[in-house]
């Protein structure tokens, strides 16, 4: 996982506006750009204005609900780029273990995906990274992972986080209060691989999902 603080939060521009910079963004050698990606990203964190345009440009257009994950929401989509907010509950004492399952929580694993994330509204989450450096897809359950370099942040303020495809597994825990995410996903079409992970505690493979494309499974 990079994690970028990007200084300038102006949103004085519209999501239209910051949408096609991230598209003629994605369009080029990105990998090269990401502070410039994450300061865009970072404009975006506007709260009122990227809900008021999801309202206008895509509920209001009878597009809902467009779900890409359990708690997902797409935004806006084209061929180089998807955008999704995912909304974060508190989990009660009470929860079921189905419950915490479906909102990918306490749930160790990968994505098929590059991604860039923020925390849009609420305290955000706290996340655990691990680093998978030999990922390959040939991988059955039961298979151990020797995962690396142990890392915990939590997602907030001003955090925009790009979390790589296979390589960077990760667990989110529940949110103190109510939290909205935003994801960015390049090229999303494009992925290196359909395979994801789902690990259990000891980091042995649990769950093995080849999802396909174009859909996406788990929260990120
Ligand atoms: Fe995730």
């Amino acid at each position: 996982m990079k994690r970028f603080v990007p200084t300038i939060d102006s949103g004085s521009r519209s999501p239209d506006a910051i949408f096609a910079d991230l598209e003629e963004a994605f369009r080029s050698p990105w990998r090269h750009r990401m502070v410039e990606i994450a300061d865009l990203i970072a404009g975006l964190r506007a709260e009122a204005n990227l809900l008021r345009w999801f309202i206008a440009k895509v509920a209001r257009r009878k597009e809902w609900p467009k779900l890409t994950g359990a708690q997902s929401f797409t935004l806006f989509s084209s061929e180089t780029m998807l955008a999704r907010i995912n909304l974060w509950f508190p989990l009660s004492a009470d929860a079921s273990d189905s419950y915490r399952r479906y909102l990918s929580i306490e749930e160790l694993h990968n994505h098929d995906f590059d991604f860039f994330t923020t925390c849009l509204f609420g305290p955000g989450y706290v996340s655990t990274f691990w680093q998978d450096h030999e990922f390959h897809e040939t991988r059955r359950v039961g298979d151990k992972i020797a995962l690396t370099d142990r890392e915990t942040h939590r997602l907030e303020g001003n955090d925009v986080w790009f979390v790589a495809a296979s390589t960077d597994f990760h667990s989110q825990h529940a949110p103190s209060s109510f939290s909205v995410t935003l994801n960015i996903l390049p090229n999303w079409l494009e992925r290196p691989t359909t395979i994801q992970y789902v690990l259990d505690e000891g980091h042995s493979i649990k769950t093995v999902i080849d999802s396909g494309l174009p859909p996406i499974d788990l929260a990120a």
